[in-house]
């Protein structure tokens, strides 16, 4: 199936055509620098702008930068605030006439490395972390999501992770690889703590970078880059609607199998 891919982040919405059989990208990837404020009006007229860059008709899956609970986004760290409560499935259907579906962006790029990627076949506890404006967390337990961990705003040091040893904190703390690394160190030790997980997959920006802070990494699981890297919410988020459709088709055919009522 083809579905066009789109991974909404705090500074660009990136999309591609995704073959979801091979995860592989057909074509290249487009990228819009996202609109400040980042309101839903502003996002929703990108994603348009995306559509009519690929020309596409059909079903399109988008990760999002927040918990998203049936099509719903429920909190906004760092997109507007006014998203909190916002039907963004509905809202991106009705600006595209296309069909949408929205999941949480970490959970989206999980999806696409336990399929494709770092974490394929890879059975037991997997926590993907990924790391840009915020900390973002997808955990799979013998290959499922469970979804919307948010698992970025633990307390660490008084403080949100996130806030803590996000990239972004790392730019704006001016901190060298090592001294960010050391942080990022301190809260996989948390998660492994908390969650005894088999295998970390590093994920964002950060994850081209991983040789400059491997050395600070003690944690028992091992810390492998994700496989596609930055790809990895656009192939996820595509999964995602493919898996959606699946699920709709299948409940519908079900419906029309029911034995009809005689009386
Ligand atoms: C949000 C998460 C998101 C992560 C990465 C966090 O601030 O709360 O929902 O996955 O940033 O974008």
């Amino acid at each position: 199936m083809q579905i066009l891919g789109v991974d909404i982040g705090g500074s660009g919405i990136k999309g591609a055509l995704v073959d979801t059989q091979s995860g592989e990208l057909i074509g290249e990837r487009h990228r819009i620098p996202t609109p400040q404020p980042a309101t839903p009006a502003a996002i929703a007229h990108a994603l348009k702008q995306l559509v009519e860059h690929f020309q596409w008709q059909g079903p399109i899956g988008c990760g999002f930068p927040a918990t998203i609970h049936h099509g719903v986004a429920k909190n906004a760290s760092n997109i507007d605030k006014s998203w909190i409560e916002t039907d963004a499935a509905r809202l991106f259907g009705e600006v595209t006439g296309l069909p949408c579906f929205v999941l949480n962006d970490a959970d989206a790029a999980g999806l696409a490395e336990m399929r494709f990627g770092a974490g394929q076949s890879h059975g037991g506890v997997v926590i993907l972390v990924t790391v840009g404006t915020g900390i973002g967390t997808a955990l799979f337990v013998e290959g499922h999501l469970l979804p919307n961990t948010e698992l970025g705003h633990l307390m660490l040091e008084g403080m949100v992770a996130e806030r803590y040893c996000s990239d972004a904190a790392r730019k704006r703390e001016d901190l060298s690889w090592g001294k960010w690394g050391k942080r990022f160190n301190q809260y996989l030790a948390r998660l492994e703590f908390l969650f005894s997980p088999d295998l970390f997959i590093l994920g964002g920006g950060c994850a081209a970078k991983l040789d400059r802070f491997v050395d600070k990494i003690a944690t028992r699981a091992p810390l492998i880059a994700a496989a596609s890297l930055n790809q990895a919410g656009i192939i996820g988020a595509a999964l995602y609607g493919a898996e959606q459709i699946r699920l709709q088709q299948g409940t519908r055919k079900k419906r029309g199998d029911a034995p009809k009522q005689t009386h």
